[in-house]
């Protein structure tokens, strides 16, 4: 849920500009109305108190299918993940959840926002809201830490909610909103993670560019998806329900051929038999150079092509990443 004052940092999936509320507040949160685009006629639902921050036109092709099999079929995904899960990984979920939120190096949150105002971390496709007080646990002691969850189905969300009142978690933000195009501003968030659908995405590329965007620079991003350990034996069981969970995707992999290009600190592991993590940062967009003033000497093809492209902002993509088992792949061509 939505308080009013964070209407302040979201915008419009549309045009990015600010947005505005019309409607409903209940103890403390929107409850329902209208977030109203500041900068086009775009506008977005608040209805029992989960605000629908995405554009349904936007919502094609594999992002649809895997919509209606979630609102379908929330109620199964948590006892799946935690009864079937163990079964075939031979370790409970708690322990496996825990090997990559490591990643997210969320002591070092109190180093970096200095008690100058309150973290914020941000999961993306969150789900049911596993991974919400899994990261609350890690919080270094006494840190102030927003945490927001969004998701682009309801009947996950609606579950995210019971949860968050069951805990007692009312501090937990969340809203239906896309993957490919976030309802944040850039470089808001201190951490953004994502557990477990990017392969299903429509547009892989375009959700981490959209990562990239909403974090602060140089943070840690985190990606953990499916992919089969190729260090271990697998047995046929294994194999068997490896594809089973992956039945939407052919070839399971880590989507590197999808980072930026100025991709740095790249690390790849596999943080289970069944799941890889992947996890980079992006340093900040450098402004282009203002251009010299110059004797009124014509510029050569060369030296036009080389000024529209900064020297500083040129970084070379990590060569190959140090961990075991990665795949160099051709990208993929786009649509
Ligand atoms: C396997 S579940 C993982 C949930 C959670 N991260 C976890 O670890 O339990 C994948 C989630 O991604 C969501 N999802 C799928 N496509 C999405 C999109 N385009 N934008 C945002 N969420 C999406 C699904 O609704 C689903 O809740």
């Amino acid at each position: 849920m939505l308080r009013p004052d964070d209407v302040d940092h979201l915008r419009c999936p549309a045009c990015r500009q600010g947005l505005r509320f019309r409607g409903y507040v209940a103890r403390g949160r929107l409850d329902r109305g209208e977030l109203i685009c500041t900068g086009c006629p775009a506008s977005y639902q608040v209805f029992a108190g989960i605000a629908e921050l995405y554009r349904e036109e936007e919502v094609r092709g594999g992002d649809r299918a895997m919509r209606i099999i979630y609102d379908r079929l929330a109620v199964l995904h948590d006892p799946l993940v935690r009864f079937s899960f163990p079964l075939a990984l031979g370790e409970s979920e708690a322990t496996s959840r825990a090997r990559y939120l490591e990643r997210l190096d969320l002591e070092a949150l109190a180093r970096e926002v200095r008690g100058e105002r309150a973290a914020r971390i941000l999961e993306i496709g969150a789900g049911t809201g596993s991974n919400v007080p899994l990261v609350r646990a890690r919080l270094p002691p006494g840190l102030a830490a927003d945490l927001w969850a969004v998701d682009l189905s309801m009947g996950m969300l609606r579950l995210l909610a019971e949860r968050m009142r069951f805990l007692g978690d009312a501090e937990t933000r969340f809203a239906a909103a896309d993957a490919h195009a976030l309802p944040f501003p850039d470089g808001f968030f201190d951490r953004v993670f994502h557990v477990g659908g990017i392969a299903g995405y429509r547009d892989p590329r375009r959700a981490l560019a959209e990562m990239v965007r909403v974090a602060r620079p140089c943070t840690p991003i985190l990606v953990v998806d499916e992919r089969l350990d190729p260090d271990r034996p697998h047995s046929l069981f294994h194999r068997l329900f490896f594809r089973w969970v992956t039945i939407y995707d052919r070839d399971p992999h880590v989507p590197i051929e999808h980072l930026p290009a100025d991709a740095h600190d790249v690390r790849i592991e596999q943080v289970g038999r069944f799941f890889y993590g992947l996890t980079f940062r992006v340093a900040a967009p450098i402004s282009p150079r203002k251009p010299r003033r110059r004797a009124a000497a014509k510029p050569s093809a060369r030296d036009s092509r080389s000024a529209s492209r900064p020297k500083a902002a040129v970084r070379s993509r990590p060569s190959a990443p140090k961990s075991k088992g990665v795949r160099a792949r051709r990208p993929k061509k786009q649509p």
